[in-house]
């Protein structure tokens, strides 16, 4: 298949490229590079021998969009494009609402005028919201009590896709909500490597691994879990793009709904204790106050991904923090 991703110069997009490609299909990248580097394009053709096709376009210049799509001919689009720092997001909403939910409309208009019909979209566990559950499952509410400008796009637009399902009876969408990605790529040429302050554990942690940042700071280690500090359901990057392929194949007119997650939790501190024995040094940390807007514990119920795409993660966490200390020691 010929397949457009945009984001696919970011961690999810990047990962999500080279498997594609391993699997023989034709991959194009739309990125505006706002937090990625055009760099990743070749670690890509390092890893698979391929170059992906690449357009320097921002989806809010609807023009340059229709540009690609009117040369494009694509049997899919998966969209990772979107901002996703969840503070920046309370701080600068209007930049959050206009980059993720204009940038997806757009892409929609583009979609539905050059007649492509399959779509999978980069969701997010945040949409799930402050509903007092800890395991999530795909019936559950959303959209309810989201804390941030950024988690309520990701609602939004997965609302904007159900009724564009409606509206056009041929759309074939599949809304993946992803938990907690870490990891990278077992060659150590592609990981987690955000142009902004991070916000994610992982990204700071190994920032302060780097000793870019002197210390890590806990958010928090009175909440009601095994140890008080906040637990998530951490899942290998290159097992949540497997389960993009695994839905690829099931794809179908209408709109069909996966958590990507490994139904397990682990709090921070053990993410720490963790990383500390891969790297074999002390990682320093700081407990401090909770984040605003945080939860104390989100896990995936994974349950429907394995029954009806016959997928579930395999890597455990210890692989993570393997393959992020080798793209670490390579950049
Ligand atoms: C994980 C845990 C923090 C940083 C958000 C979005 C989600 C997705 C991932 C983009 C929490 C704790 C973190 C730090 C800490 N979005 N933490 N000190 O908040 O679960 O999810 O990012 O990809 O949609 O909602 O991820 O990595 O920010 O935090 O103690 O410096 O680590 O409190 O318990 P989160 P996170």
């Amino acid at each position: 298949m010929k397949v457009l991703l945009t984001g696919g110069t970011g961690f999810i997009g990047s990962h999500a490229a080279v498997r594609l490609i391993e699997l023989g299909h034709d991959v194009e990248i739309l990125d505006n590079l706002v937090n990625s580097k055009v760099e990743v394009l070749d670690k890509i053709k390092e890893i698979t021998g391929v170059k992906p096709g690449f357009h320097q376009v921002d989806l809010l210049d609807y023009e340059a969009v229709r540009e690609v799509f009117k040369d494009g001919g694509y049997d899919l689009v998966i969209h990772f494009a979107g901002l996703k720092a969840v503070g920046e997001s309370v701080e600068k909403p209007l930049l959050y609402y206009e980059n993720n939910i204009e940038g997806t409309i757009n892409l929609l208009k583009c979609m539905r005028e050059s007649g492509v019909k399959k779509i999978i979209f980069s969701s997010s566990a945040t949409v799930y919201g402050d509903t007092g559950e800890t395991k999530f499952t795909e019936e559950m509410p959303v959209g309810v009590k989201i804390s941030n400008p950024y988690g309520k796009t990701k609602y939004m637009i997965e609302e904007i896709l159900r009724d564009e399902a409606v509206a056009d009876e041929d759309l074939e969408v599949v809304i993946l909500r992803y938990f907690n990605p870490i990891g990278a790529h077992e060659s150590g040429l592609l990981g987690e490597d955000p142009n902004d302050i991070p916000n994610n554990l992982m990204p700071i942690i190994m920032k302060v691994a780097r000793g870019e940042i002197k210390e890590l700071k806990i958010y928090g280690d009175d909440y009601e879990t095994v140890d008080g500090t906040g637990v998530r359901d951490y899942i290998h990057v290159v097992d949540l793009v497997d389960g993009h392929l695994a839905a690829i194949k099931k794809m179908k007119p209408g709109v069909l709904v996966y958590n990507l997650g490994t139904g397990r939790g682990t709090s921070v501190l053990e993410m720490v204790k963790m990383f500390e024995k891969a790297s074999g040094e002390k990682l320093p940390y700081e407990i401090v106050g909770r984040r605003e807007g945080d939860l104390g514990e989100v896990i995936a119920n994974a349950d429907k991904a394995k029954k009806e795409l016959d997928w579930t993660a395999l890597r455990t966490i210890e692989d993570a923090m393997r393959d992020t200390l080798n793209y670490l020691s390579q950049n």
